[in-house]
């Protein structure tokens, strides 16, 4: 007999890779410029020259140190950089001793929920959210939660009031947010603070904050993502440069324990502890040195503005309703019929790949990744206008 998650959870394919595998299949079979696919949140801009300089001079170094085993955490140059850049950012006061380097932020989250969950406890967040989460905290033998959005996408107070009890071990935030590109404010996040404070004090234990960021330099027009453990002394951080260097296959990332949580060496050691059990130690060691070199540096994010105003002004003059992005590369646009697996089918007819929120948590939307070429926007528009000519959208 096999555990019968691991089971269900192998075999049943996201509703992303489903749709680009179709997507996949389609462009075979009718041409690569036919089908519009808007599925994957696979960056499309190349990594930045410091990441190609870094390589270069790193592979004329001794190969046998260069790809040998780091320690556990990582790099103790590398935890000292990120600690130091994060410091310098944020004014927060980080130690290497409390960064440990990850292989993206996939393998940081799941040491998160196994390193901090009790079998039975809850972790809570906010919809709509990444689908793997579910997958990482059932994993580690917790129950997700999700709290729904207000009207403008940020958390439902009242309804996150109210989710919140004695069970709630971890509260998992996102931002910005996949799906919808929207950047949590600093007044929900001081709210937020205030609610988790209260809930220690009432229930007597720790309720832990993780804020997963791998879109926090993807911003636009000024925005900027608050720095969440200003907010919350119970915060880990969790990063990746999957997005921000256009690195998502070369798995690198780093978990970063607040140095104002009381038990943050315990944390710590559970974090690494749980990392271990899982097989994620050592995130690949050619990575670490190339991030190292590349701190504080983002491949050419001004693409995915460009994207952003060309598909949310398109959208919306062929009278699609959408949630206005101020981060990531997701477009979040509401399904014209209740059922958004219906309209993403309808949308398919038209070649255009257009992921149905429901995977997400908060039902009745389609999830359009916008890390595709302008190009492809462009072309992209007469079909968007025949699928809005088909709801009566049009103005
Ligand atoms: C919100 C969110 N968290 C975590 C991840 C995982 O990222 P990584 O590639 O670093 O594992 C993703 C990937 O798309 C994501 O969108």
């Amino acid at each position: 007999m096999l555990p019968e998650k691991s089971l269900a959870w192998g075999r049943s394919k996201s509703c992303i890779r489903e749709l680009a595998a179709y997507g996949s299949a389609r462009k075979s079979e009718i041409g690569e410029d036919k089908v519009f696919d808007f599925s994957l949140g696979n960056p499309s801009i190349p990594a930045p020259p410091c990441v190609t300089e870094a390589l270069r001079e790193l592979l004329s170094a001794d190969p046998v140190q260069l790809h040998g085993y780091t320690p556990a955490g990582g790099l103790p140059s590398l935890r000292r950089a990120v600690a130091e850049d994060l410091n310098r950012r944020w004014g927060t006061a980080f130690t290497p001793e409390l960064i440990y380097v990850t292989c993206g932020a996939a393998a940081g989250l799941a040491a998160c929920m196994h390193g901090l969950l009790l079998p039975g406890e809850e972790a809570l967040t906010f919809a709509p959210f990444f689908p793997e989460y579910t997958v990482f905290a059932e994993g580690a033998g917790g129950v997700l939660k999700a709290v729904p959005p207000t009207e403008s996408f940020q958390p439902d107070f009242a309804a996150f009031e109210a989710l919140l009890t004695e069970k709630t071990k971890l509260v998992l935030l996102n931002t910005p947010n996949n799906p919808s590109g929207v950047v949590l404010s600093a007044e929900s996040l001081a709210r937020l603070g205030e609610l988790l404070r209260a809930a220690e004090q009432r229930y007597g234990h720790t309720v832990y904050l993780i804020s997963d960021e791998p879109y926090r330099e993807l911003v636009y027009d000024g925005a900027a993502v608050p720095c969440v453990p200003d907010f919350y002394d119970n915060t880990i951080v969790c990063y990746s440069f999957s997005k921000s260097l256009s690195l998502p296959g070369e798995r690198i990332g780093y978990l970063a324990v607040s140095p104002r949580m009381a038990d943050r060496e315990d944390v710590y050691a559970s974090l690494a502890g749980a990392a271990r059990a899982c097989g994620y130690v050592n995130a690949p060691s050619l990575m670490q040195r190339v991030v190292e070199k590349c701190l504080g540096q983002t491949a050419d994010i001004s693409v995915y503005k460009a994207n952003r105003d060309l598909l949310y002004n398109g959208l919306r003059e062929r009278g699609f309703r959408c949630v206005y992005p101020d981060g990531a590369f997701y477009l979040f646009v509401k399904s014209p019929e209740p059922d958004a697996k219906a309209f993403s089918e309808r949308a398919k007819k038209h070649e255009l790949l257009l992921v149905p929120s429901d995977d997400f948590g908060l039902p009745g939307y389609v999830r359009v990744a916008y890390c595709v070429s302008g190009e492809m926007i462009r072309r992209s528009m007469p079909a968007f206008e025949a699928l809005a000519g088909e709801y009566g959208l049009l103005p």
